[in-house]
């Protein structure tokens, strides 16, 4: 009896301590395909796991425009969730606003300064204080291939633009789609950006950083548009609003050959059990083996109201960094660690050559910023160039050397 009493007091005193540390955090995402949502329930198991009640709030739709749009209602009108998925300089643009909160002790007792390299560490933080963690480095610059789709229609995976046509007319010729693709803003400017890395880190970075009018009125700009539009010629015709995954789904399937898309991509495949290297492969995009665009997803922390809900917030953000979060949710979502030295053995061949390709651009200067998912530009100039290459992509009437005019006059009444 004795010994029964001294169990209940414990259990009473367990519960006890985790209802006073206990709090809420929303967090916004727009995490909702199948690899997507078993990487953030990873997240939301751990939160649990400590006490805390995660309320979900997500809003569909790739690369987080309609996510953006909520979150901004929400700001406005005074009830900012305690998180949100936000990106690259778009984290300084609310923490100017004034909306983020502060995550140096935390980020100290992790060693974030440490344990992250600097070019994610640097978008995390604002005037020098962490705001944000990071979950992820993603390469954008990829290509998913169905490896049966190209056996059977005779056609050899493309290391160029230029070879790209080539293949794909073989592959269109057998009866099987060339590219999946999803006729959306954000993945037509997906495109654009690998067809464009082909020229060169240096191009790019003039183009997307630095917005050079020089770059974006070149001739090698006109190349770019007239290389997207000759590769649109192999898309099928119901690519109009296709979301992103169900492009993906088309590889897998075996009814398209593949597919221009960030290794969130990988993350479906292993999701539908398929191996890397088997049944899939994961080639560079055409022309860019030497760089890697990178896309670090983050969520950033809103000032709440509330000693619980706010220590909740900090044990989210101190959870992101530990390595056992590090590993699942990446092997879920087909991006690698933010965390150096991570083990590696549980990541497939796709995880190690994106691993392999960050050191060794991070070293050659080729590891640049992803202008389709908000990594090199404000929102402001990203949307301009957004229009622009969507609006050429789907008019056949508008020339290339039309295309870069636009562009260079968006870019600048944007900047
Ligand atoms: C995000 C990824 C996401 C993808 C598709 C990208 O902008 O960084 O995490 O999976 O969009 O929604």
């Amino acid at each position: 009896m004795k010994k029964f009493a001294f169990a209940l007091t414990a259990a009473a005193l367990t519960v006890g301590a985790a209802n006073s540390y206990a709090g809420e955090v929303e967090v916004l995402h727009w995490w909702t395909s199948g690899g997507e949502a078993a990487s953030i329930n990873v997240l939301k198991g751990l939160m649990v796991e400590e006490g805390h009640t995660w309320k979900d709030f997500a809003v569909a739709g790739g690369a987080g425009e309609s996510a953006m749009t909520v979150l901004k209602s929400r700001a406005i009108s005074g009830n900012p969730p305690a998180s949100a998925q936000i990106k690259g300089p778009t984290i300084q643009e609310w923490g100017s606003l004034g909306f983020l909160t502060n995550l140096d002790e935390v980020a100290a007792q992790g060693e974030w300064d440490v344990v992250l390299p600097q070019v994610v560490s640097d978008v995390m933080k604002y005037e020098g204080h962490y705001v944000a963690a990071p979950v992820n480095v993603h390469r954008v610059n990829w290509m998913w291939a169905n490896p049966e789709v190209f056996r059977k229609s005779g056609a050899e995976l493309p290391t160029s633009w230029g070879q790209f046509l080539v293949e794909a007319e073989k592959i269109k010729a057998a009866g099987y789609t060339p590219l999946a693709h999803g006729g959306q803003a954000w993945q037509d400017a997906t495109l654009f950006e690998a067809i464009a890395l082909e020229k060169g880190v240096n191009f790019y970075n003039k183009a997307f950083i630095a917005h050079s009018d020089k770059a974006l009125r070149s001739q090698d700009m006109i190349d770019v548009f007239n290389t997207f539009k000759q590769v649109r010629k192999y898309v099928d015709v119901g690519f109009s609003g296709r979301d992103w995954n169900v492009a993906t789904s088309m590889v897998i399937n075996g009814e398209a050959a593949m597919q221009i898309m960030g290794d969130w991509a990988k993350g479906e495949f292993t999701a539908a059990n398929k191996k890397a290297g088997i049944d899939y492969v994961c080639l560079p995009a055409p022309g860019t083996s030497d760089s890697f665009t990178f896309n670090i997803d983050s969520l950033a922390m809103f000032k709440v109201d509330g000693k619980d809900n706010q220590a909740a917030q900090q044990d989210l953000a101190r959870l992101i960094l530990e390595p056992e979060f590090q590993e699942t949710f990446n092997l879920n979502k087909g991006s690698i660690p933010a965390r150096l030295n991570m083990p590696r053995e549980k990541f497939d061949t796709c995880a190690h050559a994106s691993m392999d390709s960050f050191l060794a651009s991070s070293t050659t200067g080729n590891l640049t910023p992803s202008m389709a998912h908000g990594m090199s530009t404000s929102s402001m100039v990203q949307g301009a160039i957004y229009d622009v290459v969507t609006n050429f992509f789907n008019d056949d009437s508008m020339t290339a050397e039309q295309a870069v005019d636009k562009l260079a006059r968006a870019v600048k009444a944007s900047l």
